[in-house]
């Protein structure tokens, strides 16, 4: 048992080192971005875990639902279960309820957010004594390395994460995740689908505002980790969908021009009026454009669950065994 005066664990961590370096290239100038990591320290964590109970919010219903259709199948064999951005690993309860019934062994739950594992961990333990519950606090950008492959297994990506990458970084994180399957693994992708715009943009900006206190929380990082200036009261949250893009896009608007400084890495920044700064996209998929993705990436699809009215999907993939890279000669 920890004594009382045992330092307490960090309820927050980013990786300070490429902070800098994200804020230095991504505010300079127009066109103005952050990767979406750095919305999840502990009250983001906490924010997006209440976005998912809005009513708007119908991603994370919807894929408990096919969830719950279609676990004891996917699970059929498996004996290790992979999560890259697990959060609470609160759907993932349906799927670790199948392994353990199946005769699985290990759950790895990887996130950036250590509040949100730390979180979670106990519960998971208890609910699950016949497994192996291991969290991994780490960049699924950067670390999938540091998972040790020990079995069998099915590694998941739930929740539309991968809507937030764009294109071209997404084709580069399914080709570092199809890295850590073997042949035999598997892969399971929650992915949410095109739909009508007005459902879409309501779940992204929802009635209680719990969506905009969440991306207007990236101001409160920022001002923390980096002893800046910024006022939250300058800037209002946006969210329309981009139809040439299919995604929404999540950003914070300048209300009136804004001139501030980050004092730990003397580093100023400035918003004209009217300028945004891109927080996040949430690409919506239609199959065929996914399937495709998957190829680049030597992946194919093996299996597509949606739910009725084909608003999201869970897509189970392989690795390819044999992959042919031509190089333009151009
Ligand atoms: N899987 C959960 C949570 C989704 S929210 C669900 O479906 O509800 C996205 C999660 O990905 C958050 O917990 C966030 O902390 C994590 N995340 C975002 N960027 C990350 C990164 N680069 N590396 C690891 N985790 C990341
Ligand atoms: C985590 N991710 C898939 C969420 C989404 O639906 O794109 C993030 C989110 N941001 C605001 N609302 C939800």
């Amino acid at each position: 048992m920890a004594s009382s005066d045992a330092p307490s664990p960090p309820t927050y961590e980013v990786d300070i080192s490429t902070l800098y370096e994200d804020v230095r290239s991504g505010l300079s100038g127009k066109n103005k971005r952050l990767s979406p990591k750095y919305l999840y320290d502990a009250h983001g964590s906490e924010l997006f875990d209440r976005i998912t109970e809005q009513p708007e919010y119908y991603p994370t219903r919807t894929e408990t639902e096919i969830l719950e259709d279609v676990a004891g199948e996917l699970l059929e064999g498996v004996s290790e279960l992979v999560e890259l951005g697990s959060g609470y690993s609160r759907k993932t309860q349906i799927l670790l309820d199948a392994l353990e019934e199946d005769g699985g062994d290990r759950y790895v739950a990887l996130d950036v957010s250590q509040s949100a594992i730390e979180a979670s961990a106990p519960r998971l333990i208890e609910d699950h004594p016949k497994l192996s519950i291991e969290g991994c606090v780490a960049d699924f950008e950067k670390n999938l390395d540091i998972v040790e492959h020990k079995g069998r297994r099915l590694v998941c990506f739930l929740g539309s994460t991968l809507g937030n990458f764009v294109p071209a970084e997404r084709v580069k994180f399914l080709d570092r995740v199809q890295a850590m399957l073997a042949p035999g693994d598997e892969l399971l992708i929650g992915i949410d689908l095109v739909k009508d715009i007005e459902v879409m943009e309501a779940a992204y900006d929802d009635s209680a505002g719990v969506s905009a206190e969440f991306a207007l929380n990236l101001i409160t990082v920022l001002n923390r980790e980096l002893d800046g200036d910024l006022r939250i009261e300058d800037f209002e949250y946006c969210a329309p969908y981009d139809r040439d893009n299919n995604w929404i896009d999540m950003k914070l608007r300048a209300i009136r021009a804004v001139d501030a400084h980050f004092a730990k890495i003397d580093f100023d920044v400035h918003f004209d009026e009217g300028e945004e700064l891109r927080t996040e996209v949430s690409c919506k998929f239609k199959r065929e454009r996914f399937e495709r993705t998957l190829v680049e990436a030597g992946l194919k699809l093996t299996r597509w669950d949606t739910d009725a009215n084909g608003w999201f999907a869970l897509a189970l993939a392989t690795k390819v065994q044999y992959r042919t890279r031509f190089r333009s000669k151009l």
